[in-house]
């Protein structure tokens, strides 16, 4: 990254790099989700929705720190239970540890510019702690509210960074992300934990609602890398097109922060986190 870059990373608290990953391997991951989704056999349903978060966080979403496991759009199912449209057009999101099992994610989570990114954002020693496939499905993509990535994967000292990838063009239309531009100065609002008598539950530090009249849409081109602070509060609204808009993200941490056990993401002693080392 130049200079130039890392003020304007530090200024706004995120960064849109344009063309970072080629078509091809868009297209790589793209086929290869699908592929994943295909295979899914939904034994049990479990559903992701920013709206009532805590109720949804289930033994299926706990345990899938080191795993990879599906969830459904909150909007796919009849009153009846039963989906209103294939199931390959019904998932939200895949996660979260599609970079350590899944050898295409895999080798596009491990690039040397990832390695290098990582250490001009202050972090030499990263590890990748989370990695999602999201869908934004055609129609009945869901809104994912205003929100701190910190808030779920706090460290201390807070060393933390997303990577957002487009997988295909985003913008108004399809669900884009949304960003207030300098937000990460706002302080962090609350963290996502797991509840003591099992769940999870938020532990609010400040109240005040964001300023959400600042949010700028980020409208970008399949390619596209955007770089989010830890801090940076940011959103996406609802996918009422009739085009999909699949991202990848990867969260960063460093070897040497902290990381709470009581982080609602947890990953099992026999599979830590890894960074960029075989
Ligand atoms: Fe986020």
């Amino acid at each position: 990254m130049t200079l130039e870059q890392l003020a304007q990373y530090e200024r706004d608290g995120f960064l849109v790099l344009p063309d970072f990953v080629s078509a091809e391997a868009c297209d790589r991951l793209r086929a290869r989700a699908k592929e994943m989704v295909r295979e899914f056999e939904p034994h049990n349903i479990s559903i992701f929705s920013t709206h009532e978060q805590t109720r949804t966080s289930d033994d299926y979403f706990l345990g899938s720190g080191d795993k990879i496991r599906f969830f459904f759009e909150e909007n796919a199912f009849r009153p009846d239970g039963s989906l209103k449209q294939d199931k390959e057009r019904s998932i939200n999101k895949i996660g979260h540890a599609l970079h350590d099992l899944d050898p295409v994610f895999d080798e596009f989570s491990h690039t040397p510019e990832l390695k290098q990114l990582a250490a001009d954002l202050g972090l030499p020693n990263p590890l990748l702690i989370q990695s999602m496939y999201i869908f934004k499905q055609p129609r009945i993509g869901g809104e994912v509210s205003c929100h701190q990535d910190a808030t779920f994967l706090y460290t201390e000292p807070l060393r933390m960074f997303g990577l957002w990838f487009a997988l295909e063009d985003a913008n108004f239309e399809n669900g884009c992300l949304w960003a207030i531009p300098a937000g990460h100065r706002l302080g962090l609002k609350s963290r996502f934990v797991r509840a003591d008598k099992g769940g999870t539950r938020f532990e609010v530090f400040d109240e005040t609602p964001w300023p959400e009249d600042k949010l700028v849409p980020l409208e970008v081109r399949k390619g596209t890398l955007i770089i989010l602070h830890g801090l940076l509060p940011h959103l996406s609204r609802e996918n009422r097109s009739p085009r999909s808009r699949h991202a990848y993200t990867l969260h960063f941490i460093d070897a040497s922060v902290d990381y709470p056990a009581s982080n609602w993401l947890q990953r099992s002693a026999e599979m830590p986190a890894r960074g960029f080392q075989k």
